[in-house]
């Protein structure tokens, strides 16, 4: 299912007494299906009210919005079917596993086909379960009788994103999985949402703040900028541009900042910023200098 959106404006407390804050001026950008999309930007920036507009947690209409369209549902219908479009768009919110809440880890991995395919039975619904499971890395038969309360931070996140999984969505969207975990969960995360892209998700959108999985994981990225899209651009292309990043207030990847340096002296190479190519262009320009 491809993503596309058009002009797209957010304000919160629109109608109320309260101040207005215009979160989202005009987003336009295009998610292919099949990419591994990324986001970026500032705190404050956009991002999580963006997302919760992909699977209609926040609503548009048309008044606010040119086109928002993921496959053939219409967001901005107001007879846009909702349930269904939750089971082929699934949400990761920030710190999920403060949304665990059932007494054991398959009642809660089990919960969101109770709601949306109520038609399976109880050994259907197991056997999902069980694969949720397996997908994030976890043993069905060690942790399923467990209550999720037991778990280490790790698998209790795991055991929230197996939660959406379970689901079967082609879209699965993540607001910052890895946020909180050590630079060791954070890698084996994100090792295993790769595999997970590709098996039943199709499409996978993630929101972080950790500059250097960005550039060595994601096909495309935007870069929102005080509710707005700067720029959508392979990330090489988007770390490239010092000027652009730093006016946005973010950070580089390692092999981004190297190439900087690099180029202040007057060194310019020739190279995408993923780690194993940056190294290898590194390597190749030392020698050529000392022959
Ligand atoms: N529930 C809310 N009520 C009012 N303003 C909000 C709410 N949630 C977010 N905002 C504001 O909307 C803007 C965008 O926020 P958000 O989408 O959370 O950004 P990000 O995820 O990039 O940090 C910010 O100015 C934020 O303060
Ligand atoms: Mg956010």
């Amino acid at each position: 299912m491809q993503v596309v959106v058009k002009n797209l404006n957010y304000t919160y407390s629109k109608n109320s007494k309260s101040v207005a804050v215009k979160a989202l001026k005009g987003i336009n950008l295009t998610i292919e299906e099949g990419e591994f999309f990324g986001i970026i930007g500032e705190t404050g920036s956009g991002k999580s009210t963006f997302i919760q507009h992909l699977n209609g947690l926040i609503k548009t209409t048309k008044e606010d919005c040119e086109c928002l369209k993921i496959g053939e549902f219409d967001l901005t219908e107001k007879k846009c079917n909702y349930k269904k479009l939750r089971s082929k768009v699934g949400m990761v919110f920030q710190y999920p596993e403060y949304q665990l809440f059932a007494e054991t880890v398959e009642a809660d991995v089990m919960f969101g086909l109770k709601n949306c395919k109520p038609e399976m039975t109880e050994e259907e619904k197991s056997s999902a379960v069980k694969k949720a499971l397996e997908l994030v890395g976890l043993n069905y038969y060690e942790i399923k009788d467990k209550s999720p309360f037991e778990l280490s931070g790790g698998q209790k996140r795991r055991v929230a994103i197996a939660g959406v999984l379970v689901l079967e969505p082609e879209v699965l969207i993540l607001d910052e999985p890895a946020a909180g975990l050590d630079p060791k969960g954070k890698r084996e995360l994100l090792k295993l949402l790769k595999e997970i892209h590709g098996k039943t998700v199709k499409t996978t959108v993630i929101v972080s703040h950790d500059m250097n999985l960005i550039m060595e994981e994601c096909d495309k990225v935007a870069l929102f900028h005080k509710g707005n899209v700067a720029k959508v651009d392979a990330p090489e292309n988007i770390f490239k541009d010092k000027e652009l990043v730093s006016l946005c207030g973010l950070k580089f990847p390692l092999t981004a900042s190297l190439y900087h340096a690099l180029k202040e002296k007057g060194v310019s190479l020739k190279t995408n910023l993923k780690v194993e190519n940056f190294i290898k262009a590194v390597t190749e320009y030392y020698k050529g200098e000392q022959r």
